[in-house]
């Protein structure tokens, strides 16, 4: 874990309630898609844990929705401001099982960290099928960036008005995927363990206290013994889950 500055460089809406924000910093810490960064605010006592959504060099890529005070600010930043960032926490995302085709399921902010997982992948020389699902057409963000990467993706809106009808798991079918990846919704991670045939990794985007492993806040039941999300996790194994019904 490093804990160091970064300089805004761009922060711009995405969707209405959705924005990118590029900073440049130190990244060394950041070693694999699935991480996450711990941002300090001025006038917020905790940090705020958003996903990386990709890194280049010292350029640092998040992408977060405005749900409450913390997010509003962040939306407010300008290029040329500087943030208290926390890197290299979480385990991440790990790449040796994926197979040869592998699939990658995002719903809403359960999208972004599967981008530089994709564009790894895709860099390894895998198959990769892209599942991204949203409630509605206004909320769509990142499907041609994936496209880009030479990802097959598919658009899912619950309703209706953009890509299949219905939740990412009406988009399965004729997809002949070796593993899986997600992140999102707790009830859209339980639709998909319920639904795919293989094994897989799932990106819990839990609330955090320390978000390093200090206060068990995010303490969770795994097969394995208790896990605490921000440090064992926040990518859990299909196998390891004991889901609280
Ligand atoms: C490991 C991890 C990765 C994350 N990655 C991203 C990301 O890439 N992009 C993104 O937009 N968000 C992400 N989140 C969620 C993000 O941290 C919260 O939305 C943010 O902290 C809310 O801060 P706030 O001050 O704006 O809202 P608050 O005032 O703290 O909360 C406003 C509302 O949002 C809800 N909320 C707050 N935190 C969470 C949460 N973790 N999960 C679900 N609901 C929450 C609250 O219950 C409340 O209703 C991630 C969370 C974790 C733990
Ligand atoms: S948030 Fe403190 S241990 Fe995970």
């Amino acid at each position: 874990m490093k804990q160091s500055f970064f300089e805004i460089t761009e922060n711009k809406p995405l969707t209405p309630t959705v924005f990118l924000m590029n900073l440049k910093g130190d990244t060394s810490d950041i070693t694999a898609p699935g991480q996450f960064v711990n941002i300090k605010l001025d006038g917020f006592f905790l940090r705020r844990p958003i996903s990386v959504c990709d890194v280049e060099g010292d350029t640092l890529t998040i992408i977060y929705k405005v749900v409450g005070g913390g997010t509003e600010k962040m939306s407010e930043m300008l290029p040329g401001e500087k943030l208290d960032i926390l890197t290299g926490l979480g385990n991440g995302y790990d790449l040796d099982k994926s197979g040869n085709h592998p699939l990658l399921v995002g719903g809403g902010v359960g999208v972004p960290p599967l981008y530089m997982l994709a564009r790894k992948l895709i860099a390894q020389g895998k198959q990769v099928d892209v599942i991204l699902g949203f409630n509605t057409k206004d909320e769509v963000f990142y499907e041609e960036q994936f496209r880009a990467l030479g990802a097959t993706v598919r658009v899912t809106t619950a309703d209706g008005s953009y890509g299949i009808k219905g939740f990412v798991t009406n988009a399965l079918d004729g997809i002949n995927y070796t593993y899986f990846y997600t992140c999102g919704p707790e009830p859209m991670l339980k639709a998909l363990y319920k639904a795919t045939s293989t094994g897989g990794q799932f990106s819990f985007e839990e609330r955090m206290g320390c978000g390093f492993g200090a206060c068990m806040g995010c303490s969770c039941k795994t097969v394995t013994g208790n896990k605490r999300i921000c440090k064992e996790g926040p990518v859990l194994t299909k196998e390891d889950i004991i889901w609280e019904i």
